[in-house]
């Protein structure tokens, strides 16, 4: 039997909420799984040991709330002070506790868009004001990014869904120009050319976000963490989940950091067949953005991406598309190991080849 629930029960900004779409995570086994960004490669079998050694008696206690040695590997490794960082359950935990501890009711929020969805829905939780500023059409930071009052600022680089990079010199003058916190959101920097930790030391309103999820194969750990300045940092910890950290994935978090050469190893391949990817799509006529992420996206109004999505879902690949209408004629497609690539380019010029002859050639920009 069901029970109705009144709809007052919930806050008015929650009731309004459609809430977050995350990319489907199908029950059964597909050939290719390219709709979220994950990495086609495991993770390094340092991990899987680490994990195993955990799966025991230990799992009856709490873990370290502080993720104290997890923190310390990860100061080590980017040069910082353990006092600068603060892990969470994946990288979307730290924007949680961001707009937790800077934004309030009716208080301002701006990104670029398009950009990660997710940060509206947080936005919306905090009932406070989502600014989006459109991207430029060569995706440059836009010149009005910059808006009185606004609590935080959001810029996701490189970019999803475009894949786009700013410049980290572009982001510093931002860092430099915004009244509120900056927060640069590096889930896929590891895919990238450069990053901005350097902003850490000379701007105190910026906090640098990262991902175990991407380019260290751990995304079903839930494994993301924060670094910014001390002060930042022990106000972020006061609004997080008492225990948001799991053993698992604290072990996983350090096993990982101990075997970083196995990440680049795949960072090196993704890149490379990203390369490929987009440079054959490009050779069938598409406009592909240049991506420095482990994804390509494609801006298409012919056939449609749902048309591609469905013809490549027949050879069981997921691709991403999006409901966000203005995100209609975009299809995100995440790297793959190069067999699944050469699928996916085969299921695309099938597509295409069922166009009539002439509408074949198609050059969309965004
Ligand atoms: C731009 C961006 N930021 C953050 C995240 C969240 O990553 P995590 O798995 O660490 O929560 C994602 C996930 O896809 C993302 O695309």
């Amino acid at each position: 039997m069901r029970v109705k629930v009144k709809s007052d029960y919930f806050r008015p900004c929650v009731a309004r909420m459609t809430g977050y779409t995350p990319g489907a995570q199908p029950p059964g086994p597909v050939y290719a799984k390219l709709n979220a960004n994950e990495s086609p490669y495991p993770p390094s079998p340092k991990v899987l040991e680490a994990l195993r050694a955990t799966a025991g008696d230990a799992l009856r206690l709490y873990p370290d709330a502080m993720a104290t040695e997890l923190r310390a590997r990860i100061a080590a490794y980017h040069g910082l002070a353990v006092q600068q960082v603060l892990v969470g359950n994946g990288s979307d935990d730290l924007l949680t506790m961001i707009l937790r501890s800077f934004v309030g009711p009716g208080d301002l929020v701006v990104a670029p868009h398009p950009t990660y969805p997710l940060y509206e829905v947080l936005v919306e939780i905090q009932d406070a004001v989502m600014r989006w500023v459109d991207f430029p059409p060569d995706f440059s930071l836009p010149s009005d990014i910059v808006q009185p009052g606004a609590k935080v600022t959001f810029v996701c680089n490189p970019n999803s869904p475009s894949g786009t990079w700013t410049d980290p010199a572009a982001i510093a003058d931002l860092a430099a120009r915004v009244q509120g916190i900056l927060v640069v959101d590096e889930a896929y920097v590891d895919f990238a050319e450069g990053n901005c930790l350097d902003l850490l030391g000379r701007f105190p309103n910026v906090i640098v976000l990262r991902s175990f999820s991407k380019s260290f194969s751990l995304c079903g750990v839930r494994l993301g963490y924060g670094l910014a300045s001390e002060e930042i940092i022990r106000g972020l910890v006061k609004v997080k989940d008492s225990y948001n950290v799991n053993r698992f994935a604290q072990v996983a978090g350090i096993a990982a950091l101990d075997d970083v050469a196995y990440m680049r190893v795949n960072v090196a391949r993704i890149r490379s067949e990203r390369e490929r990817l987009a440079a054959a799509l490009r050779g069938m006529g598409l406009f592909v953005f240049p991506s420095q992420a482990n994804f390509v996206s494609v801006v298409c109004q012919e056939p449609t991406p749902r048309q591609f999505a469905a013809e490549l879902a027949r050879d069981g690949i997921l691709v991403r598309t999006f409901g966000d209408p203005r995100l209609r004629d975009w299809l995100r497609i995440s790297v793959g190991t190069p067999e699944q690539n050469s699928r996916v380019l085969a299921g695309i010029e099938r597509t295409l080849g069922t166009l009539p002859q002439e509408e074949g050639d198609n050059d969309a920009s965004p």
